[in-house]
């Protein structure tokens, strides 16, 4: 298990799981009562742009790179880009805020996050990031067993992250299963973000099927695809499924997924989806 984000920090796919998770939380902190924000593979929390891991793939180019610069962001993506930019000083993106750093600068005083990360410097560099924080409360462990042992949070409301590596490939698709269904069962009420990646849509098919048969009673699936789905041996697209999602955020990604698609699309053939796997 050696997976570093480093070296993807600021891609397509970040951008794409950063604009969802700020509209997921925006939505959340609509109401005043205290939420918890649970992220099961955090990462470090923030990754510089011009560290040779990063500088390696170039893969920010194709992400963040083509917003960072731009006078005026397409409207759906102004508050994505505004908080990406707050996380750096005036004039540029050098340091590109992980899934933990833009929960903080999106939450209130009186939410609390929970961060899970197995990696001992990853989680070394979340407790230095966020020392001067009460709020947030890092964890060096399994993500997944976490889920099991914390759940329900003392707010009884909140969001959770699960953001794997997928090394495992397709094999994590059951990882994701299994916590979803035993986290169901704590706490049926939570919200859940599932990110994937998609090397071909058809791969996908059998965890969406899964999902569509519960246990949660609204699941919603967002996905971009940024070249076709029959382009060999590559990161495609990737999507976002989202347990209980919060009221008229299908509404919001509505109007964030073309966005998303007109900005980061690497083909003519990209392509955006927003459906309902599941709803009562
Ligand atoms: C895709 S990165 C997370 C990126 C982060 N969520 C973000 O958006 O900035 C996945 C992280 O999960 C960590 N990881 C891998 N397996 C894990 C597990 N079972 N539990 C917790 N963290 C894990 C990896 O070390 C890696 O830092």
């Amino acid at each position: 298990m050696n997976y570093r984000h480093a070296f993807h920090a600021g891609n397509f796919a970040d951008v794409f799981k950063h604009a969802i998770l700020l509209a997921l939380l925006d939505a959340l902190t609509a109401k005043v009562k205290p939420l918890c924000y649970f992220d099961t593979h955090a990462g470090r929390g923030s990754y510089r742009l011009d560290d040779p891991e990063a500088q390696k793939t170039g893969e920010s180019h194709d992400g963040i790179g083509r917003l960072s610069g731009a006078d005026a962001p397409p409207a759906p993506l102004r508050r994505y880009v505004d908080a990406v930019r707050a996380c750096n000083a005036e004039g540029g993106v050098n340091e590109y805020p992980g899934s933990p750093l833009l929960a903080t600068h999106a939450l209130r005083a009186h939410d609390q996050l929970v961060l899970c990360e197995t990696q001992g410097d990853e989680a070394a560099a979340l407790r230095t990031l966020f020392r001067d924080d009460a709020r947030v409360h890092v964890h060096q462990r399994d993500g997944y067993a976490a889920l099991h042992a914390l759940l329900p949070p003392t707010e009884k409301r909140g969001l959770v992250l699960i953001d794997p590596p997928f090394e495992a490939q397709e094999g994590e698709f059951a990882a994701i299963e299994s916590a979803l269904a035993q986290a169901h069962t704590r706490w049926p009420n939570g919200v859940y973000a599932v990110w994937y990646p998609i090397k071909s849509r058809r791969a996908i098919a059998p965890f969406h099927r899964h999902l569509s048969r519960g246990p949660f009673a609204e699941v919603l699936a967002a996905e971009l695809m940024v070249l076709p789905d029959d382009s060999p041996l590559r990161l495609n697209g990737c999507g976002m499924l989202i347990a209980n999602p919060p009221w008229r955020l299908d509404m919001t990604l509505a109007n964030l997924l073309p966005a998303l698609r007109g900005a980061l699309a690497q083909s003519p053939r990209a392509t955006h989806a927003l459906r309902w796997l599941r709803r009562e």
